[in-house]
């Protein structure tokens, strides 16, 4: 996958202009303010349709505009291919090749990228919240049926929280709830097996670029938890079939009963999976340095991008937002020479960091435009 023309009109800051990058690394420097992430942003919108910062279309317009568009022109499934945005109100419209799609979101699956921003060292940072929302996303993204389990899912929670907070005012529904108990395991049973098997080999590669990324001097370890499976099946090699881990589920809810009704929530599921990471042994989230964290937040969207590459045959477009600052030379390096076939877009603020660069094509921004 191949991004040979970006045309933009009014994106944000972003006036009219175009850019024809190269089909390695892309460089986008310039000062601070000037559209560096506009422009990354333009690109996203793409990958889902949602912007990477807020989620409103109208913001995406410029200050006193009408409209945005952007038009991609993209080599992809062997072919030249053409897609393209136009924002303003009431909707946005969207073309696939020139044909006006019926769905705003037709377009989705056309493109693919995976993007690094710094608010993404949150995946270290934060709470479990936002592991299991990169989990999701990716596994989405490959697997489209994964995403109807988790949203029956939520909604079997949902209704099993209710019923939990319910049997504290009616003691008499604790009858019913061995039904919810059924209906939980079931579609736990199917998330969990679809994130061992994600996460294993998610696990392989992020490890493998980790070591690549720092010259083999550091290691990185994620882990896996869930309390829907015994430990020991969190492994690919040792999987439970879906009857066997759904029967786990139902024990573990039952001897779960009175904490949960004391709380008023479900307690075992996969709505409480986690990942840690460590580098070196130790948990990055309480001991690694900036560069660590980013290294490793890096690392795992490098990842995800040969993931999307193995089971979808596609090959993202790498987008990195602000990734350099915090790096030393070699692992500035990595980014720049070492992530071989495919287009990379990073921008940065120093221009002096791509006298390094082997290869690619280099682009100042300026007040919204870009040379
Ligand atoms: N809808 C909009 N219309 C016009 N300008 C906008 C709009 N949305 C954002 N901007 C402005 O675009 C400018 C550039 O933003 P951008 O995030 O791309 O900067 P940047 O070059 O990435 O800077 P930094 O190096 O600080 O990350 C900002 O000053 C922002 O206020
Ligand atoms: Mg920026």
């Amino acid at each position: 996958m191949n991004i040979k023309k970006i045309e933009y009109e009014n994106f944000r800051n972003l006036s009219r202009g175009f850019i024809e990058p190269s089909e390695g690394v892309n460089v986008i420097y310039g000062e601070n303010a000037q559209g560096k992430t506009n422009l990354l942003e333009a690109i996203w919108i793409f990958t889902g349709g949602r912007s990477f910062r807020s989620a409103k279309d109208l913001d995406l317009i410029k200050f006193k505009e009408q409209y945005a568009k952007v038009n991609m022109k993209l080599f992809a499934e062997k072919r030249d291919q053409d897609l393209k945005i136009e924002i303003s109100k009431p909707k946005r419209k969207t073309y696939v090749n020139e044909v006006l799609k019926k769905s705003p979101s037709d377009y989705v699956g056309k493109f693919c990228s995976v993007i690094f921003s710094p608010s993404h060292l949150s995946l270290i940072k934060e709470g479990p919240g936002c592991r299991r929302k990169f989990l999701d996303t990716t596994i989405c993204q490959m697997y489209p049926m994964y995403a109807k389990n988790v949203t029956v899912y939520n909604h079997i929670l949902n209704q099993r929280n209710q019923l939990l907070k319910s049997i504290k005012k009616q003691p008499g529904l604790i009858e019913t709830l061995f039904v919810w108990n059924e209906k939980l395991a079931k579609k736990a049973a199917e998330i969990v097996k679809f994130r061992i098997q994600y996460v294993n080999s998610l696990k392989e590669s992020t490890e493998c670029i980790y070591r690549n990324f720092t010259k083999e001097k550091e290691t990185l370890r994620l882990h896996y938890y869930s309390n829907a499976v015994p430990r020991e099946f969190l492994n690919i090699d040792k999987i439970l079939s879906l009857d066997e881990m759904a029967s786990f589920i139902i024990k573990k809810l039952e001897s779960a009963k009175q904490e949960e009704l004391f709380l008023g929530y479900t307690l075992i599921g996969p709505h409480r999976d986690d990942f840690e990471v460590y580098i070196d042994d130790k948990k990055a989230r309480s001991f690694a340095s900036q560069g660590q964290q980013r290294s490793a937040v890096l690392s795992l969207k490098l990842a995800e991008a040969e993931l999307i590459k193995k089971i979808c045959g596609k090959t993202p477009v790498i987008l990195l937002d602000d990734v350099m600052s915090e790096l030393d030379a070699n692992r500035q390096d990595f980014i720049l020479n070492s992530i071989h076939d495919r287009q990379v877009f990073i921008t940065c603020c120093e221009p002096e960091d791509i006298g390094k660069m082997a290869d690619g094509k280099t682009f100042e921004v300026k007040d919204g435009k870009i040379y």
